[in-house]
């Protein structure tokens, strides 16, 4: 995001899941009155915000790393008589507040996710202030209501968050102590900012949540918010991530089968095929329960393509685990997938289970999965080709007179054609796949 000619720099560095991506937008949202525009560049940046992400230890160590660069940034503006102020957001922020002051003493304040529109505030305050820094307080009240509805567009295809935080307790996951319990945003305000969006030439919302189909901001849950949003003229488009397998209601695979709107492709995790580790992460599924949910989903929606999350070398994970994750992934069948080695996060049940697995199996295991997973996302890839599909066109292709959007099934197709179709949902011959995304050409009549 670059705006142009800003009164104030805003420099935001975004770690982590969509969700943070999300929020960065909005910080960007809420500063934009105050007089700030995005830059790229942070070493002249007035304020820099790092988005921080806890998931996984290594996110946590790259902060401080990225704090020490900005210092340096800060340090050099302030010889030339210029200021910069540092904020802190996000999950590292919630987890660590304090601590990253004393760790990192150029960061002027540490604003936790549930925060954001108090930023403008917390920022006046630290401009005020001279020598006192200020951390703000995490309180969870209402932060989407005091956002601004009137959001920034800059594309296409926007995210929408509609829940937040969760309260499954994955033994191996900070979520649930960073962003809280689980908690779901009214449908109305949902609905009113999607139409907000679509008036301002969104085609495709992806709703946003820890645990979005645990999404309750009315009474038929996500099933009944996605037929409302599939209402509103112009949005033609609706995903949403992540979901728990818990969560897939019947209301919601009913709707995979009649909505539409709702694109053919599911991010599912499911973290291991081993019933053993699956209960160590308290995931509340087996294996079988999981693939027996896969199959009905494919009932409703035969061509859907499943997205996962896996993490190798849980505490305790023998070989004969790992094998029955390679055997899950050999049945579902993934178009796209995540997959980590587990990082040991303090405080987390997990962290202090006996049998911790050693770097090395864990380095092989994950080389061993993510052979696998690549291996199927381009035999997916594959499998359209020749197909003639819709295409949203989204923006310029890297090279002149190429355009590039996405299939219904999330992959990004590059195509020759005219910058005019940026917003159009297009018929597209998909003709050639790498791992990574389709080739395709417009089909004669819409040029
Ligand atoms: N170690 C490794 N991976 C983790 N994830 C969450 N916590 C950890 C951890 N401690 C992964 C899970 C989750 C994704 C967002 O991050 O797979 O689905
Ligand atoms: Fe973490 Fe599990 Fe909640 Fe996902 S469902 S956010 S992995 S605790």
């Amino acid at each position: 995001m670059t705006d142009t000619a800003p009164a104030k720099r805003l420099y935001i560095k975004t770690y982590g899941c969509q969700m943070n991506v999300y929020d960065s937008e909005r910080m960007a949202d809420v500063l934009r009155p105050l007089g700030y525009g995005v830059t790229d560049d942070p070493e002249w940046a007035d304020l820099v915000v790092l988005n921080t992400c806890h998931i996984r230890e290594k996110a946590t160590e790259k902060v401080y790393s990225e704090l020490g660069q900005i210092k340096l940034m800060k340090s050099r503006k302030a010889a030339g008589g210029g200021t910069m102020t540092i904020a802190v957001a996000g999950c590292v922020a919630q987890a660590e507040g304090e601590e990253i002051m004393r760790r990192q003493p150029a960061v002027d304040l540490v604003v936790g996710p549930q925060a954001y529109h108090q930023l403008p505030e917390l920022i006046a305050r630290a401009h005020r202030s001279t020598g006192e820094r200020l951390s703000a307080d995490f309180a969870a009240d209402d932060k989407f209501d005091a956002l601004p509805r009137d959001r920034h567009v800059t594309g296409v295809t926007a995210f929408l968050t509609v829940q937040e935080g969760c309260d499954k307790f994955c033994t191996f996951c900070v979520v649930p102590y960073t962003r809280g319990g689980e908690w779901s945003r009214p449908a109305d305000d949902v609905v009113a900012e999607a139409r907000v969006l679509a008036a301002k030439g969104v085609r495709e919302v992806t709703l946003l949540g820890q645990n979005v189909n645990a999404y309750d901001g009315c009474e038929g849950g996500l099933a009944d918010l996605a037929r409302q949003l599939a209402k509103i003229d112009g949005i033609d488009r609706i995903r949403y991530t992540t979901s728990h397998p818990r969560d897939m209601d019947e209301a919601l695979i009913a709707a995979h089968g009649e909505v539409p709107e709702l694109m053919p492709f599911l991010h599912l995790p499911v973290q291991s095929g081993s019933d053993r580790i699956l209960k160590a992460m308290n995931r509340a599924h087996t294996a079988e329960s999981y693939v027996r949910l896969i199959e009905k989903i494919r009932a409703a929606r035969p061509d859907i393509a499943l997205s996962g999350d896996f993490i190798v070398g849980f505490p305790g994970e023998r070989d004969s685990d790992f094998e029955a994750t390679l055997n899950l992934v050999r049945e579902v069948g993934y178009a796209s997938a995540f997959s980590f080695k587990y990082s040991r996060r303090p405080g987390t049940p997990a962290s202090a289970m006996p049998g911790q697995v050693a770097t090395q199996v864990m380095d092989e295991r994950l080389q061993r999965l993510n052979a696998l997973l690549q291996e199927q996302q381009e035999a997916f890839n594959r499998s359209v080709v020749g197909r003639t599909e819709p295409v949203l066109i989204e923006k310029l292709g890297r090279n002149p007179g190429q355009i590039g959007g996405r299939s219904p099934w999330l992959q990004p197709v590059h195509i020759e054609g005219p910058e005019r179709l940026i917003g159009q949902i297009v018929p597209v011959r998909l003709d050639g796949a790498t791992r990574n995304s389709l080739s395709g050409s417009l089909v004669l009549e819409t040029v």
